[in-house]
This record gives structure tokens, C-alpha cells and sequence, in this order.
């Protein structure tokens, strides 16, 4: 097919869609990086230019181009127990207010291969007794296909495993095969993973989450896109809930709608802004 766009114009229009559709920002600093992922979703649809890629890209048949590129972009490093800190004040400070709760309702946005859900339902049922997980929902979402997939099937290789204290190794993973290990079923059983974009709001939730974890991703998006994302989180969130992004992530200066609690803790306020 004829195509009228230079490679230099194919990449300008997927970096521009990147951070219209997907809120993914590449500043001008990462462009090498940016092009080097995208030479890779190229070869993979097997295109034979990125301006080719761009064009297909608005086709009306476009989801496998579109779900390709929002794959390679992503950076999808994440591992079991990440942030301790993080994770003790979520044990000694929120854990305790949920233990009456009929339902214990948890969303990893931007979840990746799902590692913090599952670290989030062990540690409920360290906290509570493995009865606790019958009563917990915890949702991870994510807006690459691929991950979803594999926090789905369970199954972790032993480096993102590293922290994960041995007693807990072994009372929630089984090995299945080399290096592998696969999480229990009844840890399984109270998380969902679902492929969504964080940019398209608002969030498709009826019932509100208690706390939300959405940690290393919004340093990717514009300020104005972080913006956004905080304000819809606040919108299925209940008041006096708790949003965790990672420290260097300030929600307070984002929305008056959540109250900072130290680095990378916020509540929401009553303030609708
Ligand atoms: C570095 S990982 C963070 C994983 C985990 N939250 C953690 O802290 O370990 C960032 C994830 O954000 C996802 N992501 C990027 N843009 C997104 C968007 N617009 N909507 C949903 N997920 C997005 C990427 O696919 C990637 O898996």
C-alpha cells in the first residue's frame, strides 16, 4: 500500500496517539527508547515501516496494531512485596479498618503481571486467615493484553519472587518446573484481572474500592493526564479511602481531593473539587 507519511511523520503520529489514547508520555529524552520498543511491535505485525504501523493504526480494524503498540510502550517491571515501606503502613494502618467489613474491596490499577495483587491477598490472609479471602475482591487492571494474561495464569518466575519471605513462599507457591512458581488457588480465587486504560474515564465501577493502588506509572503521563487519572480514581473510591501511588508521586499536589498521609499515601478528603 502506498503511504504518504515519512518514517519521521509514522513515528510522530504513534507517539502523539500513545499520549492522546493511552495518556504514555515519551518526553524528548526517550525517544531512542521509544523507537527501539517500536521497531519491535513493527517486526512482531510483521510492517514493514513505522509509517506503515501509524497508518494502520487508525484503520477501523486496527485493535491488533493498537494493542501491539500499547504493549511495547509500556514498561511492565514490577515484582512481589514492592516498597515494604509502602506495604507495612497498608498492614499496620488500613488492614485494621477493614477487618469488619463484609466485603474487602482492592484495586491494583496498572497492575502488570499482577504481582501486587496477589502480595495484597497474601497479605489478607496472613492478617486474617485464608476464611478472609471469601470476602475480598481484589481487581488488577492493566492496559497490556500480554501481562493480563499472566497475572491470570499465576505462574511467576523466581526473580520477581526475591522478596517474598521464605514461610510465605511456602504457604502460598507450589514450584512448576524450572525457576517457576505457581500462587495457590485460594489466593487465585479473590483476584480479577481485566485489560483497561486508565485514561478512558469515567471507571466502569458500580460499588466503591477501600484503597487503590496505581504505583509506578503515573511518573509516565503528562501532568495534566495525572491529573485526570487521580480525580477518576477518587470517583470509585470511598471517602476516607486510601490511594497508594509510589513516593515520588505526589497526589496532593494533583487534586485537592485526596489528603496526603506521607510519600506515596493519600486519603480521599470530603472535598469534591
Ligand atoms: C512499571 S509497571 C507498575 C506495576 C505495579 N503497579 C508496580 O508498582 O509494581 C507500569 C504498568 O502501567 C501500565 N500502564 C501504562 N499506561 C497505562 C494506562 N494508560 N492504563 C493502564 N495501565 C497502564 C503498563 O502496561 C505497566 O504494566
Amino acid at each position: 500500500m502506498h503511504t504518504s507519511l515519512s518514517e519521521e511523520g509514522g513515528f510522530e503520529t504513534i507517539r502523539a496517539w500513545l499520549e492522546r489514547t493511552c495518556a504514555i508520555h515519551y518526553p524528548a529524552a526517550k525517544r531512542a527508547l521509544l523507537q527501539q520498543r517500536l521497531g519491535r511491535a513493527q517486526r512482531s505485525l510483521g510492517m514493514i515501516s513505522l509509517a506503515d504501523m501509524a497508518q494502520a493504526l487508525t484503520r477501523p480494524d486496527a485493535r491488533d496494531v493498537q494493542l501491539a503498540i500499547m504493549h511495547a510502550a509500556s514498561t511492565n517491571h514490577t515484582y512481589f512485596y514492592r516498597e515494604k515501606d509502602t506495604l507495612a503502613y497498608f498492614r499496620a494502618e488500613v488492614l485494621p479498618m477493614l477487618a469488619s467489613r463484609a466485603e474487602i474491596r482492592l484495586w491494583s490499577a496498572a497492575c502488570s503481571t499482577g504481582d501486587e495483587v496477589y502480595t495484597l491477598a497474601i497479605m489478607i490472609a496472613e492478617a486474617f486467615g485464608p476464611e478472609a479471602l471469601k470476602r475480598t475482591h481484589i481487581l488488577g487492571t492493566d492496559i497490556s493484553a500480554p501481562v493480563i494474561e499472566r497475572a491470570e495464569a499465576g505462574v511467576f518466575p523466581m526473580r520477581q519472587l526475591e522478596q517474598v519471605p521464605a514461610d510465605i513462599m511456602h504457604r502460598y507457591m507450589r514450584p512448576v518446573g524450572m525457576d517457576q512458581f505457581r500462587i495457590s488457588d485460594e489466593i487465585r480465587a479473590a483476584c480479577t484481572f481485566r485489560r483497561m486504560n486508565l485514561k478512558k474515564a469515567p471507571y466502569p465501577f458500580q460499588r466503591p474500592f477501600q484503597a487503590v493502588f496505581c504505583r509506578n506509572v503515573l511518573y509516565y503521563f503528562a501532568h495534566c493526564d495525572q491529573i485526570e487519572v487521580v480525580n477518576s480514581i477518587a470517583d470509585v473510591t470511598e471517602t476516607g479511602g486510601w490511594l497508594f501511588t509510589s513516593v515520588t508521586e505526589n497526589v496532593r499536589e494533583l487534586s485537592p481531593r485526596w489528603q496526603g498521609v506521607t510519600s506515596g499515601i493519600s486519603r480521599k478528603s470530603e472535598r469534591k473539587a
